[in-house]
């Protein structure tokens, strides 16, 4: 995979990222393509990943997707290295909490819900109370966790 080049998104993106965005059922708000970067395979968009920044100045490491078929190369990886590179903590992101492993590789760590910033606490908690529902319906684990990036460099 070492032709998938990680650049910044173009407007040309900006479609095709909603529509990533949507395919992986993540939250659809504010997927602004100068916020992006993509991964490119010869012209073919088929990764992004956005920092999105809230009114309150904190940004939310956010929108992670790789297609199915180019899952698990790594490309995932290279797209976050690339959203964190030269920038200053703190990020936060949340994730379904199976994810907590794969995030920690980036030198993200967990935290409690209510140490998010405000809007993101906020939509931590409601998408909480969903997968406690989700949780009952198909009898097992779903929870969304909280993680803050301090500025530590990922591992190579
Ligand atoms: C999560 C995602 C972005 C990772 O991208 P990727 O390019 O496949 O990831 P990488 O190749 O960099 O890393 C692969 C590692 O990610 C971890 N991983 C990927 N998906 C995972 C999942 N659903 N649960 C737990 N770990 C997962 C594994 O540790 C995997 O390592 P392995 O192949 O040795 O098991 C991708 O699987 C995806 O688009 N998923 C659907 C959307 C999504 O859930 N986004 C995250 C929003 S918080």
């Amino acid at each position: 995979m070492d032709n998938v080049l990680i650049r910044k998104a173009t407007p040309a993106d900006q479609l095709t990222i909603r529509a990533m965005v949507r395919a992986a059922r993540l939250n659809p708000i504010n997927l602004r393509w100068p916020n992006f970067v993509v991964a490119d395979d010869g012209g073919h968009v088929v990764g992004a990943g956005q920092l999105r920044p809230y009114g309150d100045g904190s940004r939310e490491l956010a929108s992670l997707a790789v297609i199915p078929i180019y899952q698990r190369l790594g490309i995932g990886g290279r797209i976050v290295r690339q959203l964190l590179a030269d920038q200053r903590g703190p990020i936060y992101l949340m994730c379904e909490h199976t994810l907590e492993g794969y995030y920690e590789r980036f030198g993200f760590r967990a935290i409690e819900g209510r140490a998010l910033p405000k809007t993101m606490a906020r939509m931590h908690r409601m998408g909480n109370l969903l997968m406690s529902v989700g949780s009952w319906l198909s009898r097992q684990e779903l929870r969304i966790s909280a993680m803050r990036w301090e500025g530590d460099k990922p591992s190579p």
